[in-house]
């Protein structure tokens, strides 16, 4: 084990937390620092033996590119253990990546971030931890969680055996996007590292300069960098909204919201990334880091900026139930015992994650109005949908009201259905054959597609309805 404060050597590196953002992240840096022992801990079983699973297509998170890196260096100097006494006793660095939800109950309840498995873990290192060792906010936290990070470090100042201990605290949030998350780790737009002692700082830096030029490593305050991942993702789920809050617009004008998208998106100073309509975000960040922001500026009596950010939200919402009002009003006001189609369950493409996907809240009002739900999903687990659906019946063998049936053959899916919605933007879905799909539905029957990447013509063209979001209809000229 290196502990010395004049070296930048980095030997081990532990980071807690096995998630969408602790596995990629850790595997990234375990594959570009091959002398550097990496080990990930998680208190969830089930994770790590999947994490460890001889087969690779096992690994529980499905990120492209993922497991070829998982191949060259698992078992090699990246490690996935339970065993969290002795990574952090070994560790040089400690990266903290567990799950930041929104609170459910209490203080804040509803908009401020849970932080209990934050404290858990500054407490499991504080009575752990050995010599110096630098601690790492990898999580997304609200602007001075390092101050509590580093009071119940403070107070753990020495081991059992009367030994000084010492911390340093980092703050270097993540901004990988699931779907692209080695490729974001890989060739980041900038990797942010907020402290307060410049040892910590540099040798955090060494380890990305292994494959992150210099000039893309920026170095602020602890509070900017808490901040600027808040602020970051504001930003981009504002785009979003604002985006979604004119294709509502364009379909009532005429308009097309890709043509809109594109013709706003192409002056320089607005830029064309996430200026794409759908269905609403989703996503385990967007939806918590905003309230997580709104609840900051309230607390800090700003309540005109914090109603400023909670629009975003609201829209986002907004956009999901116009999306299901729509759907029922065009069949023809009652979906009670109609067979409806939802093609993609996770959030976005190349992801199996389905937190706060719009296709469940899709899915929950149609649930509701007495629908038969048929769902496929590339990569979403039959279990997972049946946890997130949990409210509702699952019929395995017909259908009855208010129930969902799973389906691993997406034309299985689109049999007998007088409904089809589009809700995620998997490729394999651009090319479905309409004319067969037309001949096993049901008549009239209409497509939604909530992601504009279908063929309307080639839908329209074999018999079917087809409504694309954003897209007006040819209104007469006046
Ligand atoms: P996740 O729920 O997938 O993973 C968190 C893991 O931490 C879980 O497996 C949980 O069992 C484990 N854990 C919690 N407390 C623990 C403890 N005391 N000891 C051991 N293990 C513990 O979450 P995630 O999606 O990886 O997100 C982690 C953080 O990163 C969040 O703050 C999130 O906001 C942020 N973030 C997420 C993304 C993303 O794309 N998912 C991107 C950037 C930032
Ligand atoms: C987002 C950010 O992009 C990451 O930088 C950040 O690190 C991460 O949140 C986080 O903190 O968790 P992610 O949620 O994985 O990443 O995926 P995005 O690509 O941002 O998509 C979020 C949602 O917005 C998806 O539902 C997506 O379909 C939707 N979206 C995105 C649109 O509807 N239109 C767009 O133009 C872009």
């Amino acid at each position: 084990m290196n502990k010395n404060l004049n070296s930048f050597e980095v030997l081990n590196i532990c980071c807690i937390g096995a998630g969408y953002v602790g596995g990629p992240t850790m595997a990234v840096i375990a594959d570009k620092c091959r002398n550097i022992k990496v080990t990930v801990v998680d208190k969830n079983s089930k994770r790590i033996n999947l994490w460890n699973d001889i087969n690779l297509d096992n690994i529980p998170v499905f990120e492209p590119g993922l497991k070829e890196i998982v191949a060259r260096v698992r078992n090699k100097n990246l490690f996935f253990t339970q065993n969290l006494k002795d990574s952090i006793k070994n560790a040089d660095i400690i990266f903290i990546s567990v799950n930041t939800p929104i609170k459910q109950s209490g203080l804040g309840a509803g908009f401020a971030s849970d932080l209990k498995w934050v404290e858990k873990c500054a407490r499991q290192i504080g009575e752990l931890a050995l010599g110096h060792t630098i601690v790492v906010e990898k999580s997304t936290l609200p602007v001075r969680t390092a101050r509590v990070i580093k009071q119940i470090l403070n107070s753990a100042s020495t081991d059992n055996n009367s030994n000084k201990r010492t911390f340093s605290i980092l703050s270097n949030p993540e901004f990988l996007a699931e779907g692209t998350a080695i490729n974001d780790l890989l060739y980041p737009d900038r990797v942010l590292i907020g402290g307060e002692d410049d040892y910590a700082i540099q040798t955090l830096s060494k380890i990305y300069q292994n494959w992150v030029p210099q000039k893309k490593i920026l170095t602020t305050n602890l509070w900017s960098s808490e901040l600027s991942k808040l602020v970051s993702n504001a930003f981009l789920a504002q785009r979003v909204s604002s985006i979604n809050s004119i294709s509502a617009l364009c379909e009532a004008t005429g308009a097309n919201v890709k043509e809109v998208s594109n013709a706003v998106g192409l002056d320089s100073r607005i830029g064309r990334e996430f200026l794409n309509s759908g269905p609403g975000f989703g996503g385990s960040c967007f939806k918590k880091d905003i309230l997580n922001l709104v609840y900051l500026c309230r607390f800090f009596n700003l309540n005109e900026v914090a109603d400023f950010w909670y629009q975003i939200v609201l829209i986002n919402d907004w956009q999901q139930k116009r999306i299901y009002e729509l759907i029922v009003k065009k069949l023809f006001g009652n979906v009670d015992g109609k067979i409806i189609t939802i093609l993609g369950f996770s959030f976005k493409s190349n992801t199996n994650d389905t937190r706060e996907s719009p296709a469940i809240k899709i899915a929950n009002y149609l649930l509701i109005e007495g629908a038969q739900l048929k769902i496929h999903d590339p990569k979403v687990s039959h279990q997972q949908i049946a946890m997130d659906l949990k409210d509702f019946q699952e019929d395995k063998n017909g259908m009855s009201l208010n129930s969902w049936q799973f389906s691993k053959d997406v034309y299985e899916a689109l049999k007998n259905s007088d409904a089809v919605i589009l809700t995620t933007e998997w490729e394999e879905y651009k090319g479905l054959d309409w004319r067969s799909i037309s001949k096993s539905m049901r008549k009239p029957g209409w497509v939604f597609d909530t992601r504009k990447i279908l063929n309307g013509i080639e839908i329209k063209n074999n018999g079917l309805n087809y409504w694309c979001l954003g897209e007006g209809s040819d209104l007469e000229m006046i």
